[in-house]
């Protein structure tokens, strides 16, 4: 069976580079979003088949699934699709922005999983084997001031992929997890200052972070390892930023002489 990989989240920043990278080095590729222009033109740049689904509505979801099966079926899933809203505080915070990121960097990403999962064992009986990664996020692992919900939401990712990785023990289906610090996307930033794009362009002023095409190259070389290699955790930063509260402005400089 040709490798074939479900991407959500592909109509920007880091699932659009995601499935260039994939298309690159041969594999087949499904490009999931709500916004379909834009994976139309993704899908004529790179040959994906493009699927309009918001991972939210679980009616959508199960047509996704129907139309993967039906269109070729899959060996790998990206589930990318999330984003933060707001930086105000547990005590300030909007219920509906909790609500909102919950839905899809949590539920949106099990319901995903839930429902591809019957396709992926079918690509895995065919090919040897499957693979799902989820981009959960540095915000997963330490929380920080402002952090809230989306702190909250990416701890639950994790937590997810961790108990999916044990459920699916003894079938050929590795589970992974990739988790980002500072990556320079157009979108993710502007979403969670409420579209300030002034306040959106600091966190990346005097600083080398991330590209999209990085964090891809790296996501895609975890479904090229041997499909006995399962990296369970991969956190991937810019050399500049050494944790969540620490990020070095300006040029990085050895020491000594
Ligand atoms: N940028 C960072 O610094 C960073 C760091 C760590 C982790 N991450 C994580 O990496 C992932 C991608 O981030 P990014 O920076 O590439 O952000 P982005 O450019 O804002 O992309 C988010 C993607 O998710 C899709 N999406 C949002 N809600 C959706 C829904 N209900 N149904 C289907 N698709 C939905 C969006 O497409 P539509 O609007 O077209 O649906 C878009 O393609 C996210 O999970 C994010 O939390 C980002």
């Amino acid at each position: 069976m040709q490798r074939r990989v479900v991407v959500t989240g592909a109509s920007s920043g880091i699932g659009a580079a995601t499935v260039r990278r994939f298309a690159e080095r041969g594999w087949e590729t499904v490009a999931v979003a709500r916004r379909v222009d834009r994976l139309e033109a993704l899908a004529a740049e790179t040959g994906a088949q493009p699927i309009a689904c918001d991972v939210t509505d679980e009616v959508q979801v199960a047509r996704l699934a129907a139309e993967v099966a039906a269109s070729g079926g899959a060996t790998g899933l990206v589930n990318n699709a999330g984003g933060a809203w707001g930086t105000e505080s547990v005590e300030h915070a909007s219920n509906d922005d909790w609500r909102r990121m919950f839905e899809v960097n949590v539920i949106g990403l099990r319901s995903v999983t839930s429902a591809l999962l019957p396709v992926l064992r079918d690509g895995a009986r065919r090919s040897g084997s499957a693979s799902i990664l989820n981009v959960t996020s540095t915000a997963g692992h330490s929380a920080y001031p402002g952090g809230g919900g989306y702190n909250a939401a990416k701890f639950a990712a994790h937590a997810v992929t961790s108990v999916l990785r044990l459920e699916l023990g003894g079938e050929p289906i590795r589970v992974m997890e990739l988790a980002p610090g500072l990556v320079h996307t157009e979108e993710f930033t502007l979403n969670r200052l409420r579209g300030d794009a002034e306040a959106a362009r600091k966190p990346y002023a005097d600083v080398t972070p991330l590209q999209a095409e990085e964090v891809a190259s790296v996501l895609v070389g975890a479904f090229e390892q041997p499909p006995h290699v399962n990296q369970d955790l991969i956190v991937l930063r810019p050399v500049a930023q050494t944790s969540v509260f620490h990020t070095h402005r300006g040029p990085l400089i050895a020491k000594g002489e």
